[in-house]
Protein backbone atom coordinates (compact mmCIF):
# COMPACT_ATOMS: atom_id res chain seq x y z
CA UNK A 1 0.00 0.00 0.00
CA UNK A 2 1.72 2.85 -1.49
CA UNK A 3 -0.63 5.85 -2.14
CA UNK A 4 -1.50 8.41 0.48
CA UNK A 5 -4.52 7.67 1.94
CA UNK A 6 -7.33 10.63 1.96
CA UNK A 7 -9.10 12.66 4.69
CA UNK A 8 -6.50 10.66 7.57
CA UNK A 9 -7.64 12.26 10.73
CA UNK A 10 -10.37 14.33 9.01
CA UNK A 11 -13.98 14.44 9.64
CA UNK A 12 -15.06 12.31 7.03
CA UNK A 13 -13.07 9.72 5.88
CA UNK A 14 -13.24 8.02 2.54
CA UNK A 15 -15.30 5.58 2.45
CA UNK A 16 -14.32 4.17 -0.54
CA UNK A 17 -11.14 3.94 -0.10
CA UNK A 18 -11.44 2.19 2.81
CA UNK A 19 -13.06 -0.33 1.26
CA UNK A 20 -10.93 -1.04 -1.46
CA UNK A 21 -7.90 -0.93 1.39
CA UNK A 22 -9.92 -3.61 3.23
CA UNK A 23 -10.29 -5.77 -0.03
CA UNK A 24 -6.66 -5.83 -0.34
CA UNK A 25 -6.15 -6.81 3.19
CA UNK A 26 -8.89 -9.59 2.93
CA UNK A 27 -7.18 -10.66 0.24
CA UNK A 28 -3.62 -10.96 2.05
CA UNK A 29 -5.42 -12.78 4.62
CA UNK A 30 -7.47 -15.62 2.57
CA UNK A 31 -3.59 -16.24 1.51
CA UNK A 32 -2.77 -16.69 5.45
CA UNK A 33 -5.67 -18.92 6.16
CA UNK A 34 -5.63 -20.77 3.07
CA UNK A 35 -1.63 -21.70 3.72
CA UNK A 36 -2.25 -22.75 7.11
CA UNK A 37 -2.46 -26.30 8.23
CA UNK A 38 -5.26 -25.94 10.62
CA UNK A 39 -5.54 -29.24 13.49
CA UNK A 40 -8.18 -30.30 16.18
CA UNK A 41 -5.35 -30.58 18.52
CA UNK A 42 -4.84 -28.83 21.27
CA UNK A 43 -5.91 -25.49 19.56
CA UNK A 44 -5.36 -23.07 22.37
CA UNK A 45 -9.19 -22.12 23.97
CA UNK A 46 -9.94 -18.61 25.81
CA UNK A 47 -12.89 -19.68 27.91
CA UNK A 48 -13.94 -23.32 27.16
CA UNK A 49 -13.17 -26.24 24.47
CA UNK A 50 -15.57 -24.52 22.18
CA UNK A 51 -13.86 -20.50 22.18
CA UNK A 52 -10.67 -21.79 20.50
CA UNK A 53 -8.13 -19.25 19.25
CA UNK A 54 -4.99 -20.49 16.83
CA UNK A 55 -1.61 -19.18 15.56
CA UNK A 56 -3.84 -18.17 12.75
CA UNK A 57 -6.46 -15.66 14.09
CA UNK A 58 -3.49 -13.83 15.93
CA UNK A 59 -1.16 -14.09 12.91
CA UNK A 60 -3.93 -12.61 10.78
CA UNK A 61 -5.08 -9.84 13.24
CA UNK A 62 -1.16 -8.60 13.49
CA UNK A 63 -0.98 -8.59 9.81
CA UNK A 64 -4.36 -6.61 9.57
CA UNK A 65 -3.49 -3.78 12.25
CA UNK A 66 -0.52 -3.15 11.28
CA UNK A 67 -1.54 -2.38 7.87
CA UNK A 68 -4.36 -0.44 9.42
CA UNK A 69 -2.42 1.62 11.36
CA UNK A 70 0.54 2.05 8.83
CA UNK A 71 -2.12 3.47 6.54
CA UNK A 72 -4.71 5.38 9.16
CA UNK A 73 -2.84 5.95 12.06
CA UNK A 74 -5.35 7.89 13.39
CA UNK A 75 -8.38 5.70 13.51
CA UNK A 76 -9.03 3.47 16.13
CA UNK A 77 -8.93 -0.51 16.36
CA UNK A 78 -10.96 -3.06 17.62
CA UNK A 79 -9.67 -6.37 17.30
CA UNK A 80 -11.06 -9.83 18.62
CA UNK A 81 -7.44 -10.91 20.06
CA UNK A 82 -6.36 -8.04 20.84
CA UNK A 83 -9.78 -6.60 22.86
CA UNK A 84 -9.07 -5.01 25.98
CA UNK A 85 -12.71 -5.02 28.06
CA UNK A 86 -11.60 -1.69 29.35
CA UNK A 87 -11.79 0.04 25.87
CA UNK A 88 -14.88 -0.14 24.66
CA UNK A 89 -16.07 0.91 20.84
CA UNK A 90 -16.44 4.64 20.94
CA UNK A 91 -17.46 7.13 18.53
CA UNK A 92 -14.34 7.49 16.54
CA UNK A 93 -13.88 6.04 13.07
CA UNK A 94 -13.04 2.53 14.18
CA UNK A 95 -11.84 -0.59 12.20
CA UNK A 96 -13.67 -3.44 13.91
CA UNK A 97 -12.16 -6.38 12.91
CA UNK A 98 -12.62 -10.40 13.20
CA UNK A 99 -9.43 -12.30 11.70
CA UNK A 100 -11.40 -15.68 11.66
CA UNK A 101 -14.58 -15.64 12.08
CA UNK A 102 -16.05 -19.52 12.63
CA UNK A 103 -12.81 -20.45 13.76
CA UNK A 104 -13.97 -23.69 14.87
CA UNK A 105 -14.70 -24.44 11.64
CA UNK A 106 -11.39 -23.63 10.63
CA UNK A 107 -9.55 -25.85 13.32
CA UNK A 108 -12.21 -28.82 11.30
CA UNK A 109 -11.28 -27.55 7.81
CA UNK A 110 -14.81 -27.36 7.60
CA UNK A 111 -14.77 -24.56 4.56
CA UNK A 112 -16.78 -22.23 6.22
CA UNK A 113 -14.82 -19.20 7.74
CA UNK A 114 -14.09 -16.06 7.00
CA UNK A 115 -12.25 -12.64 7.46
CA UNK A 116 -14.72 -9.99 8.50
CA UNK A 117 -13.39 -6.48 8.24
CA UNK A 118 -15.48 -3.94 9.55
CA UNK A 119 -15.29 0.20 9.63
CA UNK A 120 -17.88 2.33 12.25
CA UNK A 121 -18.32 5.82 12.48
CA UNK A 122 -20.09 6.79 15.77
CA UNK A 123 -20.77 3.56 16.09
CA UNK A 124 -22.48 2.71 13.47
CA UNK A 125 -21.19 -0.11 10.72
CA UNK A 126 -20.42 1.89 7.19
CA UNK A 127 -17.80 -0.28 5.40
CA UNK A 128 -17.92 -3.78 5.72
CA UNK A 129 -15.80 -6.51 3.86
CA UNK A 130 -16.13 -10.65 4.53
CA UNK A 131 -13.77 -13.05 2.86
CA UNK A 132 -14.33 -16.66 2.73
CA UNK A 133 -11.05 -17.85 1.39
CA UNK A 134 -12.44 -20.80 0.94
CA UNK A 135 -14.66 -20.78 -1.38
CA UNK A 136 -13.03 -17.51 -2.61
CA UNK A 137 -15.79 -15.63 -2.03
CA UNK A 138 -16.13 -11.83 -1.08
CA UNK A 139 -19.29 -9.63 0.50
CA UNK A 140 -18.34 -6.05 0.95
CA UNK A 141 -20.65 -3.16 1.21
CA UNK A 142 -20.22 0.69 1.42
CA UNK A 143 -23.24 2.52 3.80
CA UNK A 144 -25.70 4.19 0.92
CA UNK A 145 -23.82 2.45 -2.08
CA UNK A 146 -25.60 -1.00 -2.27
CA UNK A 147 -23.95 -4.31 -1.14
CA UNK A 148 -21.88 -7.17 -3.62
CA UNK A 149 -20.84 -10.35 -3.79
CA UNK A 150 -17.34 -10.39 -5.55
CA UNK A 151 -17.91 -7.04 -6.19
CA UNK A 152 -20.03 -7.48 -9.06
CA UNK A 153 -23.08 -8.95 -8.15
CA UNK A 154 -25.73 -7.07 -6.39
CA UNK A 155 -27.22 -8.29 -3.26
CA UNK A 156 -29.73 -9.84 -2.73
CA UNK A 157 -29.04 -12.68 -5.05
CA UNK A 158 -32.51 -12.49 -6.61
CA UNK A 159 -33.03 -8.83 -6.32
CA UNK A 160 -36.37 -7.60 -7.03
CA UNK A 161 -37.40 -10.41 -7.66
CA UNK A 162 -36.88 -12.02 -4.00
CA UNK A 163 -40.08 -13.30 -2.14
CA UNK A 164 -42.02 -11.58 -0.28
CA UNK A 165 -41.28 -12.62 3.70
CA UNK A 166 -44.09 -15.31 4.93
CA UNK A 167 -43.78 -16.03 7.99
CA UNK A 168 -41.49 -18.03 10.47
CA UNK A 169 -43.48 -21.34 8.77
CA UNK A 170 -41.98 -20.57 5.30
CA UNK A 171 -38.51 -19.60 7.11
CA UNK A 172 -35.04 -20.90 7.19
CA UNK A 173 -33.42 -19.70 9.79
CA UNK A 174 -29.62 -19.46 11.07
CA UNK A 175 -29.42 -20.06 14.90
CA UNK A 176 -26.07 -20.94 16.69
CA UNK A 177 -25.56 -22.73 20.07
CA UNK A 178 -22.36 -20.57 20.61
CA UNK A 179 -19.78 -21.49 23.64
CA UNK A 180 -21.89 -20.97 27.32
CA UNK A 181 -23.12 -24.14 27.48
CA UNK A 182 -24.76 -23.19 30.71
CA UNK A 183 -26.84 -20.93 32.60
CA UNK A 184 -29.63 -18.85 31.62
CA UNK A 185 -28.75 -18.24 28.01
CA UNK A 186 -28.14 -21.73 27.13
CA UNK A 187 -31.60 -22.47 28.40
CA UNK A 188 -32.98 -19.30 26.39
CA UNK A 189 -31.45 -20.76 23.07
CA UNK A 190 -32.46 -24.26 24.09
CA UNK A 191 -35.90 -23.74 24.71
CA UNK A 192 -36.72 -21.53 21.74
CA UNK A 193 -34.43 -23.21 19.28
CA UNK A 194 -37.46 -26.05 20.74
CA UNK A 195 -40.57 -23.70 20.20
CA UNK A 196 -39.22 -22.67 16.72
CA UNK A 197 -38.64 -26.24 15.30
CA UNK A 198 -41.99 -27.56 16.79
CA UNK A 199 -45.23 -28.78 14.94
CA UNK A 200 -48.00 -25.63 15.79
CA UNK A 201 -50.35 -28.09 16.89
CA UNK A 202 -47.85 -28.70 19.56
CA UNK A 203 -47.16 -25.11 20.38
CA UNK A 204 -44.63 -24.13 18.17
CA UNK A 205 -43.75 -22.57 14.98
CA UNK A 206 -42.81 -24.92 12.94
CA UNK A 207 -40.01 -23.16 10.91
CA UNK A 208 -39.38 -24.59 7.74
CA UNK A 209 -35.88 -25.67 9.04
CA UNK A 210 -32.21 -24.27 11.11
CA UNK A 211 -29.15 -24.42 10.29
CA UNK A 212 -25.80 -23.65 12.69
CA UNK A 213 -23.10 -22.57 10.25
CA UNK A 214 -20.88 -21.15 12.69
CA UNK A 215 -19.50 -18.27 11.43
CA UNK A 216 -21.74 -15.15 12.36
CA UNK A 217 -20.40 -12.86 9.59
CA UNK A 218 -21.42 -15.42 6.61
CA UNK A 219 -24.73 -15.58 8.34
CA UNK A 220 -25.37 -12.13 7.73
CA UNK A 221 -24.03 -12.32 4.60
CA UNK A 222 -26.30 -15.41 4.04
CA UNK A 223 -29.48 -13.09 5.27
CA UNK A 224 -27.73 -10.45 2.90
CA UNK A 225 -27.85 -12.95 -0.33
CA UNK A 226 -31.41 -13.84 0.70
CA UNK A 227 -30.59 -17.78 1.20
CA UNK A 228 -30.75 -17.13 4.28
CA UNK A 229 -34.52 -15.51 6.02
CA UNK A 230 -33.31 -14.69 9.14
CA UNK A 231 -29.98 -14.90 11.63
CA UNK A 232 -30.54 -14.86 15.86
CA UNK A 233 -27.98 -15.03 17.91
CA UNK A 234 -26.77 -13.79 21.91
CA UNK A 235 -23.34 -13.59 22.77
CA UNK A 236 -21.14 -12.47 19.80
CA UNK A 237 -19.71 -9.33 19.84
CA UNK A 238 -18.91 -6.32 17.52
CA UNK A 239 -16.39 -8.47 15.69
CA UNK A 240 -18.43 -10.61 14.82
CA UNK A 241 -21.12 -8.60 13.36
CA UNK A 242 -20.04 -5.39 12.10
CA UNK A 243 -18.94 -5.81 8.18
CA UNK A 244 -21.48 -7.98 7.93
CA UNK A 245 -24.23 -5.68 9.35
CA UNK A 246 -23.48 -2.93 6.51
CA UNK A 247 -23.41 -6.00 3.97
CA UNK A 248 -27.17 -7.06 5.15
CA UNK A 249 -28.83 -3.15 5.65
CA UNK A 250 -27.44 -2.26 2.21
CA UNK A 251 -28.88 -5.46 0.73
CA UNK A 252 -32.37 -4.23 1.91
CA UNK A 253 -32.08 -6.40 5.11
CA UNK A 254 -32.81 -5.38 8.83
CA UNK A 255 -31.04 -6.21 12.28
CA UNK A 256 -33.32 -5.51 15.11
CA UNK A 257 -32.63 -6.81 18.59
CA UNK A 258 -32.45 -10.26 19.96
CA UNK A 259 -34.54 -9.32 22.84
CA UNK A 260 -38.27 -8.82 21.72
CA UNK A 261 -38.93 -5.06 21.72
CA UNK A 262 -35.20 -3.49 20.22
CA UNK A 263 -36.19 -1.88 17.33
CA UNK A 264 -32.71 0.11 17.38
CA UNK A 265 -30.06 -2.46 18.25
CA UNK A 266 -26.46 -1.04 19.07
CA UNK A 267 -23.17 -3.07 17.18
CA UNK A 268 -21.88 -4.11 19.95
CA UNK A 269 -24.98 -5.14 22.04
CA UNK A 270 -24.87 -8.94 21.74
CA UNK A 271 -27.99 -10.01 20.81
CA UNK A 272 -28.83 -9.46 16.98
CA UNK A 273 -32.26 -10.52 14.92
CA UNK A 274 -31.42 -10.36 10.85
CA UNK A 275 -33.78 -10.57 8.87
CA UNK A 276 -33.69 -10.66 5.24
CA UNK A 277 -34.64 -8.10 2.28
CA UNK A 278 -38.23 -8.23 1.28
CA UNK A 279 -39.97 -6.68 -1.81
CA UNK A 280 -41.53 -3.16 -0.10
CA UNK A 281 -40.41 -4.80 3.16
CA UNK A 282 -43.42 -6.94 3.14
CA UNK A 283 -43.50 -9.20 5.96
CA UNK A 284 -40.32 -8.02 7.74
CA UNK A 285 -42.13 -6.25 11.05
CA UNK A 286 -44.15 -8.85 11.53
CA UNK A 287 -41.83 -11.76 11.63
CA UNK A 288 -39.67 -9.82 13.70
CA UNK A 289 -42.75 -9.70 15.69
CA UNK A 290 -43.50 -13.34 15.48
CA UNK A 291 -39.84 -14.70 15.91
CA UNK A 292 -39.68 -11.87 19.02
CA UNK A 293 -43.29 -13.83 20.65
CA UNK A 294 -40.97 -17.10 20.66
CA UNK A 295 -38.35 -16.47 22.40
CA UNK A 296 -38.36 -18.56 25.52
CA UNK A 297 -36.77 -16.26 28.21
CA UNK A 298 -34.72 -13.12 27.96
CA UNK A 299 -30.69 -13.26 26.39
CA UNK A 300 -28.72 -11.04 28.99
CA UNK A 301 -25.33 -10.29 28.55
C1 LIG B 1 -17.90 -17.08 16.65
C2 LIG B 1 -18.71 -17.49 15.44
C3 LIG B 1 -19.92 -18.27 15.88
C4 LIG B 1 -20.78 -17.50 16.83
C5 LIG B 1 -19.97 -17.02 18.01
C6 LIG B 1 -18.75 -16.24 17.56
P1 LIG B 1 -15.25 -16.83 16.26
O1 LIG B 1 -16.79 -16.30 16.27
O2 LIG B 1 -19.12 -16.35 14.72
O3 LIG B 1 -20.73 -18.58 14.77
O4 LIG B 1 -21.80 -18.34 17.28
O5 LIG B 1 -20.80 -16.18 18.80
O6 LIG B 1 -18.00 -15.88 18.68
O7 LIG B 1 -14.94 -17.20 17.67
O8 LIG B 1 -15.21 -18.00 15.38
O9 LIG B 1 -14.48 -15.67 15.80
Amino acid sequence: MTTEPSNQGGNSPNLNEIHDTLIEIAYKAGDIINGAIPTTEAPGSKKNSADLVTEYDRAVEEMVSKALKERYPSYQFHGEESYDPSRPLTDDPTFVIDPIDGTINFVHAFPHACISLGFTINRKPVVGVIYNPSSRTLYSAIRGQGAYLNRTKRLPLKGTEIEPLCGLQNALISIEWGSDRKGRNWETKVRTFEKLGKDKESGGAMVRSMRSLGSAALNLCGVAEGTLDLYWEGGCYAWDVCAGWVILTEAGGVIVDGNPGGWEPSVDGRTYLAVRASPGNAGQKEIIEEFWGNIQGRLEY
